[in-house]
């Protein structure tokens, strides 16, 4: 497994950037709004909580008042497609570009939905809508988010090579098995899903590079079902600014793309260098040569969406 290391340096590459992020109003949004915001980007960021979003924009502007960059908060909820637009459309008209897209709002699991005890054919017959919302969340505002982000992006001046990117928060129930957590893993494995379709396609169509993190244990509320069993097994648990620091890193190194990087106490590992390179071990090396003949085939996809 690739580490992926944090440099200090490469934070000063989001000085002037404008950066959109959603999910800033707590955790590993506000550490990841912070942090932006002291290298001197302008961060626009949103989230459904409106108290917390007004006292993370207070916050980060007080503590780091001699930051030439920006801080913004608006009402978010990623659910409404108007309402992601609309935090697009207020950095664009603010400064005319978009150069950093951050998609970390997400829900955890509501319980009662699998549970033998609760499921039977009487309440099957009963949609669950709160099942359906926590996908909408976790998955389906994502894509969204992330066509947005390519159209703001296409819509920016010229930018250096790869100095655009997005950052596809996932987790790390994204990319292994994750007991009890049936529609959130669903919807992270998604996540990744969605950075793998865009990595080799994003880059050639629009110059913008794609990533998706996926933090392990990290010290957020999302986390208080098992925090404290967790501390008493002494497991590794990152603090929310290590995950921030891994979304800047990937939102500022120009090498960076296609990576989904593993953060599990304190730091940064790249999956799909070993995923990859392991290929034909768990292909096989007879299917991986075909297999790789067919990607080739497909190319860029464009047999799929050509009308
Ligand atoms: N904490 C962990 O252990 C952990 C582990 C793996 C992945 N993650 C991922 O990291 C990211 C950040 O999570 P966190 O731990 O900081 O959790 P958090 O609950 O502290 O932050 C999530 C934020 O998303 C916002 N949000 C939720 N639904 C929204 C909606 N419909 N519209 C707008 N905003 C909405 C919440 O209000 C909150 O501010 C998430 O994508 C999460 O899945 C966290």
């Amino acid at each position: 497994m690739a580490a992926v290391p944090f440099s200090q340096q490469v934070l000063g590459k989001l000085k002037g950037k404008v950066v959109v992020l959603t999910g800033g109003a707590q955790g590993v949004g506000a550490a990841t709004v912070g942090m932006a915001h002291r290298a001197g980007a302008h961060v626009f960021f949103g989230d459904w909580a409106d108290d917390k979003g007004k006292q993370v924009e207070a916050s980060v502007r007080a503590e780091h008042s001699g930051s030439s960059g920006s801080v913004h908060f608006q009402k978010v909820d990623v659910r409404q497609y108007a309402s992601q637009l609309a935090l697009f459309d207020t950095a664009y008209k603010a400064h005319g570009r978009v150069d950093v897209a951050v998609s970390c709002a997400a829900v955890t699991e509501a319980p009662g939905f699998f549970e033998p005890e609760n499921l039977d054919l009487e309440a099957v017959r009963e949609e669950p809508q709160d099942l359906r919302s926590r996908l909408d969340i976790n998955l389906t505002s994502v894509l969204m988010f992330s066509r947005m982000a390519l159209a703001y992006m296409k819509a920016s001046p010229p930018a250096e090579d790869f100095s655009r990117s997005m950052v596809l928060v996932s987790s790390i129930a994204g990319i292994t098995e994750a007991p009890g957590l049936f529609a959130y893993s669903t919807a992270k494995h998604g996540v990744i899903g969605l950075m793998r379709a865009l990595r080799p396609y994003t880059p050639s169509r629009y110059g913008v590079r794609v990533n998706a993190i996926c933090p392990w244990a990290t010290d957020t509320q999302l986390l208080a079902g098992v925090k404290d069993r967790w501390i008493q097994e002494k497991l590794p648990l990152n603090q929310p600014e290590n995950v921030a620091e891994m979304i800047l890193q990937c939102a500022a190194d120009e090498t960076l793309n296609g990576k989904s990087v593993f953060v599990a106490g304190g730091k940064g590992y790249d999956t799909e260098e070993g995923y990859d390179r392991t290929q034909a071990q768990w292909m096989g090396e007879e299917l991986t040569a075909e297999f790789n003949r067919g990607q080739k085939v497909l190319g860029l996809g464009d047999g799929w969406t050509s009308k």
